[in-house]
């Protein structure tokens, strides 16, 4: 049965994930195709890059589509799933990583800045969801290709938990991300539907190179990273993996923080 093979735990499973054409999604999308998943690579610009990350799945011998849309639009999101269903027959996984930032303090920030922040980071994730749920719903539990009926990942953040002065839009996305993931997952849980959170930590990606594109910005950033480096796409992918598999069959509605310990207070090393 395929959720025995260990090395392509997702064999023959059909994997969503949203903003998948750079930094961690593109490397949650190319971890769930070497596992065995066929993957939609969601966009909202930048078709060359998801193309160019499509190729590169083809060429290990995966299955990758492509599909622009903004996930803040019911509409679009409605399209885009009908595209993986109409491809694919059914989905397995949604994984709701498109996110985006537009810091200011407080009395700078404008209500566009921070209605878009919310309608991409938290409504985004709804309408994906949404979509997902209805389908695992219909399908149930395929016996032989996963114990779950579908399983949901919520890119979260330490900013979850972290208060982030200059971030408050993006800080509150990320809060309501952590809530929202934890009631699907009350409310799927009796559907066999499993939803989980990741909230990574400082992880070199286009969102934040302005935190680690010198020497110096690195060097501040280290000092709230206890383990002593700052993370890599790829150590969110296997987390994504690992919570899309049936090996994380008995966990929902759980956050894994992917964050070299950035949520233990590293202030108190030597303080307090
Ligand atoms: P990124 O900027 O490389 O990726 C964000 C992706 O979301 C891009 O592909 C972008 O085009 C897409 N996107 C933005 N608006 C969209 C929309 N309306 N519809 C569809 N796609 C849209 O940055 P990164 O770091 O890869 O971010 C991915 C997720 O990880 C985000 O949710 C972010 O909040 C989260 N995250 C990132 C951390 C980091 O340190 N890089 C840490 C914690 C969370
Ligand atoms: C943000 C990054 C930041 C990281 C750690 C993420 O949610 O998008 O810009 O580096 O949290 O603070």
């Amino acid at each position: 049965m395929n959720t025995q093979n260990r090395k392509r735990p997702l064999e023959g499973q059909r994997a969503l994930v949203t903003g998948a054409n750079t930094g961690i999604g593109a490397a949650v999308a190319e971890g769930l195709a070497a596992a065995g998943a066929k993957v939609l690579i969601n966009y909202v610009s930048g078709r060359d890059k998801a193309e160019g990350l499509a190729g590169l799945i083809r060429a290990k011998d995966g299955e990758a589509i492509v599909f622009e849309a903004d996930v803040s639009r019911e509409d679009q999101v409605r399209a885009m799933f009908e595209a993986a269903l109409d491809t694919w027959g059914s989905l397995d996984i949604l994984v709701n990583n498109a996110g985006l930032q537009k810091d200011a303090p407080l009395v700078d920030m404008s209500l566009g800045d921070w209605e878009q922040v919310i309608r991409v980071n938290l409504t985004g994730q709804f309408l994906c969801a949404r979509e997902a749920a209805k389908e695992f719903v219909r399908r149930g539990v395929q016996p032989g290709l996963s114990h779950s009926a579908g399983k949901i990942i919520c890119m979260s953040s330490v900013h979850d938990t972290i208060p982030w002065a200059g971030h408050a839009n993006y800080a509150a996305s990320k809060g309501g991300v952590h809530m929202l993931m934890k009631t699907l997952a009350q409310e799927l849980a009796m559907h066999k539907i499993r939803v989980n959170g990741i909230a990574p930590g400082a992880i070199k990606t286009p969102i934040n190179v302005n935190a680690w594109a010198t020497p110096e910005k690195e060097a501040q950033l280290l000092e709230l990273i206890p383990y002593g480096r700052v993370g890599y796409s790829e150590d969110v992918a296997k987390a994504a993996v690992w919570l899309a598999s049936d090996e994380s069959d008995y966990v929902t509605g759980a956050t894994l923080y992917v964050d070299g310990g950035m949520t233990l207070y590293p202030g108190f090393e030597s303080g307090g």
